[in-house]
């Protein structure tokens, strides 16, 4: 089994990937995935992605092979995505793929037979990050049901809100939207939403919604999705989250951002208890260890 999309996994089988991170993180397993390798294929920066993806595998027993650097590798003479996966496939158990492009994650699991693990592709969807997202909102909540979530900034290409947006609507939420006009959410998900009933709003301001939400889901602004860099710079800068706006937050409120920030949270908002990016970063690695296992078929 791979996971392209967050789509293809339902409510029971995401909570029980959360309750094995839970298990993972509370008693580490040890090697149970001795012999067994996967590729780490990033065809785009990361840190947190690719960095606890390999520190889960070794963590757990196993070998990583791959790259972080595309020029580094036969795509450079003209090699297809296709042929690369395909022969990356013959060398490991499992592949984990981030790639600039939208489908080219499921374009990789069309060339192998190996399970494939989307690490974010372009502007489309990262599910393993919803799947970390979502055991931190059930971790400093204590629940994923009856919440209240904001979102705000690039909601428009920003991949993490895609797939997390998506799965949440098998959840009791309250969605608010914030962001400039150019970025706002997919009208295709705002229709998801509706489908399935989940109410949500759309706001201009964090002012609007800061005091009424349980999470707080800051975003970047993402230069490298932008041809025009004028507008990138018109609306990069539009929500800076300070401790100012904090005043108004209830006292349950946590502040999440898959990260890297650029702007976006004043390094001051790190040393308040609303402050929960950090903390929702290190969960990565026990979310990856479970995806990992559940993948490889180990119980
Ligand atoms: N959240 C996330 O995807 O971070 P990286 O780009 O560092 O992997």
């Amino acid at each position: 089994m791979s996971l392209i999309s967050i789509k293809e996994l339902s409510k029971e089988q995401i909570l029980t990937i959360l309750a094995k991170a839970l298990e993972m993180k509370q008693k580490p397993p040890g090697p149970i995935l001795q012999g067994r390798v996967m590729a780490s294929c990033f065809f785009e920066p990361s840190t947190r992605t690719r960095l606890s993806f390999e520190s889960a595998m070794k963590r757990l027993g196993g070998e990583v092979i791959g790259f972080s650097d595309d020029t580094a590798i036969a795509t450079q003479k003209g090699e297809s995505l296709h042929d690369t996966m395909k022969v990356i496939g013959h060398y490991c158990d499992i592949v984990v793929i981030r790639h600039p492009l939208e489908g080219s994650a499921r374009g990789a699991s069309e060339a192998t037979d190996k399970p494939v693990i989307n690490a974010g592709d372009g502007a489309n969807e990262h599910p393993t990050q919803t799947l970390l997202d979502l055991f931190t909102i059930q971790e400093c909540q204590g629940k994923l049901d009856a919440l209240h979530l904001a979102f705000v900034g690039d909601l428009l290409h920003g991949r993490t809100v895609h797939s997390l947006v998506y799965a949440l609507k098998q959840f009791d939420v309250r969605l608010y939207f914030v962001s400039p006009p150019s970025l706002s959410i997919p009208d295709s998900l705002c229709d998801e939403l509706k489908k399935a009933g989940v109410p949500f709003s759309f706001h201009h301001s964090v002012d609007e919604v800061v005091g009424k939400c349980d999470i707080l889901y800051m975003t970047r602004v993402q230069k490298e999705r932008f041809a025009d860099l004028e507008a990138y710079a018109r609306v990069k800068d539009q929500f800076i989250l300070t401790t100012e706006t904090l005043k108004r937050a209830k006292k349950n409120l946590k502040v999440l951002h898959p990260l890297p920030r650029v702007n976006e949270i004043a390094r001051e908002v790190d040393e308040t208890d609303y402050a929960h990016y950090f903390a929702q970063a290190e969960n990565g690695l026990y979310v990856r260890q479970a995806l990992l296992s559940k993948l490889l078929g180990e119980s």
